[in-house]
């Protein structure tokens, strides 16, 4: 959606993959995670949007038809919070249905029917981002009802980062019509903490890449990173292939109690800078071989991210070539591992040998001379 938002993929927290819809789902948990954004560096490393997920308001709206934020867990109601949030330099986002319901069963009423009056309690409050989800839908058309929370949102004139959470099921699939509806739309269901269901996401998502491009991003759902359901090996490698998928990064673990191998994992600058390269290509696959899988993400300036991944539960040599990532000629290469930091030249094969469910980051460099040839080539590659 060319709203002028999300020109990266968006950065930041949502509740859901750690309290889904329990009582500790509340300000003081919005308000501490806020607080360690600040305080632990994550704001600094870029993240920015706190983002509440279903289960925040009341189940009626009230006599004026208004969205009402539940007393026991806000019970200074959302203007507060925002409030809380902007003061520290963050961002807000918030959550309903495209539907008449969400998907909670308690039964929290929808968007669907009061498209300008909840954008208009929304802006009203100061919320900066919403994730519209897809249950209750009553069948109508899933184009129509997005395209309704859109425009409501443009009338209000606040910038808000619209977020499509349909998941892929309908024909038309919503990747083939969301880049103008929405700045990021689900491509898969609902993402659990552990290593099937995360790499799932990742091999539906991946094919997708040619959907993906600056305010409008294929979103496999939210970071599990820290939730205790995968190795860090498995989370090392969730955060890589979200990075080279251009994926939004939205931690989805409480930060009041993680360990310290979690903060390491989310506040690799150098991972997040292959996610957020302003040139915004999501990555894509240059071979895929019993579970050895190998992605290549063309960045601004004209490195290559490259993925080594090990879907297998053996360690296992991957390989590729500098002439398979479209870096070809070059007399030598440099490679950083974004994860161990170390750099070393090679001359033109690209290899690791990779531990089980693992994935080798590299971030490539072509040294040496190009042909003038060469070197146009490379820049009509990454459309610049
Ligand atoms: C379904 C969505 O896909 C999830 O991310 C979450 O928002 C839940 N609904 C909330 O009910």
């Amino acid at each position: 959606l060319e709203n002028g938002l999300a020109r990266t993929p968006p950065m930041g927290f949502n509740n859901w993959n750690s309290t889904g819809c329990r009582a500790d789902f509340n300000e003081a948990m919005v308000k501490g995670i806020a607080d360690i954004f600040v305080s632990r560096g994550l704001k600094d490393a870029g993240y920015q949007y706190v983002n509440l997920d279903d289960c925040w308001a009341k189940t009626s709206r009230d006599s004026s038809g208004n969205l009402v934020p539940d007393p026991v867990r806000f019970p200074n109601g959302i203007k507060a919070l925002a409030d809380y949030i902007h003061g520290k330099g963050l961002k807000i986002g918030i959550y309903t249905s495209a539907g008449t319901k969400t998907c909670n069963t308690a039964g929290f009423p929808g968007g669907l029917g009061h498209e300008q009056q909840d954008a208009n309690l929304f802006a009203s409050w100061g919320i900066d981002y919403l994730k519209y989800d897809n249950c209750n839908n009553q069948g109508v058309d899933a184009q129509q009802r997005y395209k309704a929370m859109r425009d409501a949102l443009a009338r209000t004139g606040r910038p808000i980062v619209y977020s499509i959470c349909e998941w892929g099921r309908t024909d038309p699939k919503v990747w083939t019509w969301g880049a103008p509806v929405g700045n990021l739309w689900r491509t898969t269901g609902d993402i659990s903490d552990n290593w099937g269901s995360m790499i799932g996401k990742a091999q539906a998502n991946r094919a997708l890449a040619q959907y993906a491009g600056p305010g409008h991003w294929n979103d496999p759902d939210m970071l599990e990173v820290g939730n205790g359901g995968m190795t860090a090996t498995e989370y090392r490698t969730h955060f890589s292939l979200w990075a080279i998928m251009a994926a939004p990064l939205l931690i989805g673990s409480d930060l009041r109690k993680v360990n310290a191998d979690t903060f390491t994992i989310l506040e690799n600058r150098d991972v997040i800078a292959i996610d957020q390269d302003p040139l915004g290509r999501q990555g894509t696959v240059v071979s895929s071989s019993s579970g050895k899988v190998v992605y290549s993400k063309v960045l601004e300036n004209g490195d290559r991210a490259v993925a080594l991944s090990n879907e297998t539960t053996s360690t296992q040599t991957i390989s590729t070539t500098a002439a398979a990532i479209g870096l070809g000629g070059g007399a030598s290469y440099t490679l950083k591992d974004l994860w161990s930091k170390q750099v070393r030249t090679v001359s033109s094969t690209i290899s690791a040998s990779v531990p089980a469910h693992g994935t080798v980051l590299y971030r490539v460099t072509r040294s040496g001379s190009m042909t003038r040839y060469e070197a146009e080539s490379a820049l009509i590659s990454a459309g610049v």
